[in-house]
């Protein structure tokens, strides 16, 4: 059995849910501490196993290339003023990062379909980098690949969701296997009405290849959009697909609710180690 040793994260969307400030700094780059978000994206996926990223990245993201990229001019400062624990901070995460850029955003769908040659014949993860999940015990990405380690099928994160919030969604229907997993037999994006359950689909997939046969027989969907969901849906009728509870924390930081929340979590973490 292959295991997941590559990872797409599609970060070309416009961020309009936090307009204005997306037009000059990308939701991924939204600071969280010191830390840009899209560095704990980075980071669950090198805990959880991954060794290749391809990031789907557009004109207006070239700071997050900018960022993950070695700064010569601050190690030969930090080196001349003997600052060697400052320099530690701006070493880059140890994983090898591609980039591809998608043209204009018509869609997820289309953003991982760019992924394509990339994945080759490798199952593969998807991180959205506006969900933020932070960790009980193992990573979010991690509980999904235990899951696929069992089926060796496809792997969605799932999250119960109020019913009032479950129109902004993907929303599945499954029946429940055990401890967190479901088998799933169904999926919605933005169910206006007759949600088929209030297990919403969150920001981590696991992915078998012919997801791509899928994205390319699709046509566009809601928004005028290639939907992941619709690729999933035709994905459904062949093949198991699975779904995952995790039991970490997600935070939409695409929110301002989202990004509030997430900065109160740190700062009550931080006060506590204070305290302690
Ligand atoms: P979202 O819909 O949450 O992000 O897409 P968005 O489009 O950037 O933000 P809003 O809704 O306008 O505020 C989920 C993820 O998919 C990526 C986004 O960057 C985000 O990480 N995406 C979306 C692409 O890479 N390409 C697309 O064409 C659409």
């Amino acid at each position: 059995m292959k295991s997941i040793k590559k990872a797409i994260i599609p970060a070309a969307g416009y961020g309009t849910r936090s307009l204005p400030i997306t037009k000059v700094l990308p939701k991924e780059m939204f600071p969280i501490a010191c830390k840009p978000a899209i560095e704990y994206i980075v980071e669950e996926a090198i805990d959880s196993g991954i060794e290749e990223l391809l990031i789907v990245v557009s004109r207006h993201k070239n700071l997050i290339l900018d960022y993950f990229d070695r700064s010569l001019d601050y190690e030969a400062f930090l080196e001349k003023k003997g600052k060697h624990n400052l320099l530690e901070k701006i070493m880059n995460p140890r994983i090898n990062i591609q980039y591809v850029r998608q043209p204009f955003a018509d869609g997820l769908g289309a953003a991982i379909l760019l992924g394509k040659k990339f994945v080759g014949n490798d199952p593969f993860a998807v991180l959205l980098p506006d969900d933020l999940f932070v960790k009980k015990e193992q990573s979010a990405l991690q509980e999904l690949i235990n899951v696929y380690e069992n089926y060796h099928s496809s792997v969605i994160a799932l999250e119960k969701v109020k019913e009032e919030l479950l129109k902004n969604y993907g929303v599945v229907k499954g029946s429940k296997l055990k401890d967190r997993s479901y088998e799933i037999n169904d999926i919605v994006e933005k169910p206006r009405f007759n949600a088929p359950s209030n297990l919403a689909v969150s920001g981590r997939y696991i992915f078998t290849p012919s997801i791509f046969s899928y994205l390319e027989k699709i046509n566009k969907g809601v928004g005028g959009e290639l939907q992941l969901t619709d690729a999933i849906k035709e994905l459904l009728i062949l093949e198991n697909c699975y779904g995952v509870q995790v039991t970490s924390k997600r935070y939409d930081i695409g929110t301002e609710e989202g990004y509030f929340k997430i900065l109160q979590h740190f700062m009550s973490n931080r006060k506590e180690q204070e305290d302690r």
